[in-house]
């Protein structure tokens, strides 16, 4: 068994006086390689690129860009509305940069803006700590897991969401196995979710996405942990493309399904995941792996990086203000009010 610390080395996103740092996660495994950000644009470049990406790590990067259009004596209006547009699915984006919006409406200078920006990134921190002994919580001593794209330090301030239920569950002893789906097309959990338990010394073993029904029928793993990038008013939650798959198979086999996420996740003017707004990328991510073509040229496809699943298929959601089982409408409620 570890110490918690021992699971918290990686930080994706770091203030260096007048420039954001972000490691480049599209070079992970194997080149570790960071790049300064100087202005807002920069900012919303290296979101829409996934340079940075994870739903909270977008919206701590975005608010930080907003400080970075107020040293310059930018547009911020324009700056905020060229950020918001950089990704459309993670609500972290939208609701970091509406709370800098209202501190700038308050009349904040560029210290307290800068204020603002680092208490966003360490209340993200502290509500993955939070949300990792909630989770833990749930799960019976001597379990084994399944995990989906990348939701780890890399994707939030640190610790991680529901890799941060991993880490806090391993070092309980409550996990003895994790398994990792790869995440195509971008490969989140094989280049970066591998990366991150690899460092920690928590065992886990790689299977193919389409790998995970198989896995689940064996009775390999008690619960399906994942991440969020919105939570609808009902419960309904958008995350990584493959994750409603994931939910339907472990409902067949009896295996729980726990969703993992900051406050900043939950959207509740969004009553239904029918309103949320999902991210088709260019479909050349499709057409070739780790650089090398792999499909006909001509070849046509349809790259959705995100799906929604019902909250029926959903056992608990996780935040920092507590673990929701059998999510749904009235229970969001009186956690997140109307
Ligand atoms: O396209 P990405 O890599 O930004 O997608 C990330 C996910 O879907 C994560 O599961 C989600 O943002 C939660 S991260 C704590």
């Amino acid at each position: 068994m570890q110490t918690l610390e021992h699971h918290d080395t990686i930080r994706a996103v770091a203030w260096t006086d007048g420039a954001l740092r972000l490691l480049d996660q599209r070079r992970l495994p194997f080149v570790e390689t960071w790049l300064d950000c100087r202005s807002a644009d920069e900012v919303a470049i290296a979101i829409r690129d996934l340079v940075v990406r994870g739903a909270p790590a977008i919206g701590i990067a975005a608010a930080w860009g907003v400080v970075l259009a107020a040293r310059q004596n930018a547009d911020l209006d324009a700056a905020i509305a060229r950020l918001r547009a950089a990704r459309p699915t993670a609500v972290n984006l939208m609701w970091a940069l509406d709370r800098m919006r209202a501190r700038i409406a308050a009349g904040a200078d560029t210290a307290a803006l800068e204020r603002e920006a680092q208490s966003i990134q360490d209340e993200d921190l502290a509500a993955n700590r939070r949300m990792g002994e909630l989770g833990a919580a749930l799960i019976a001593a001597g379990s084994s897991v399944l995990t989906h794209c990348n939701t780890g330090s890399l994707a939030t301030a640190g610790f991680g969401t529901a890799l941060g239920v991993i880490r806090a569950g391993f070092a309980a002893g409550k996990i003895a196995q994790v398994y990792a789906g790869e995440t195509r097309p971008w490969l989140q959990g094989a280049r970066l979710t591998m990366w991150e338990l690899l460092r920690d010394g928590i065992p886990a073993k790689l299977i193919a996405d389409s790998a995970a029904s198989h896995l689940m029928k064996s009775g390999a793993v008690q619960w399906v942990i994942v991440g969020a990038d919105r939570i609808a008013a009902n419960g309904d939650t958008a995350n990584k493309i493959g994750t409603y798959q994931l939910a339907i198979a472990a409902r067949h086999h009896g295996v729980k399904f726990m969703v993992v996420a900051p406050s900043s996740t939950v959207d509740m003017q969004t009553a239904t995941g029918d309103g949320i707004d999902i991210e088709l990328r260019d479909p050349a991510e499709l057409f070739a792996v780790g650089g090398q073509r792999t499909v006909v040229e001509g070849a046509q496809a349809w790259n959705p990086v995100f799906d929604v699943t019902p909250h029926e298929l959903i056992d608990a959601i996780v935040t920092e203000r507590g673990a929701i089982e059998r999510p749904d409408r009235a229970r969001l409620r009186a956690v997140f009010g109307a």
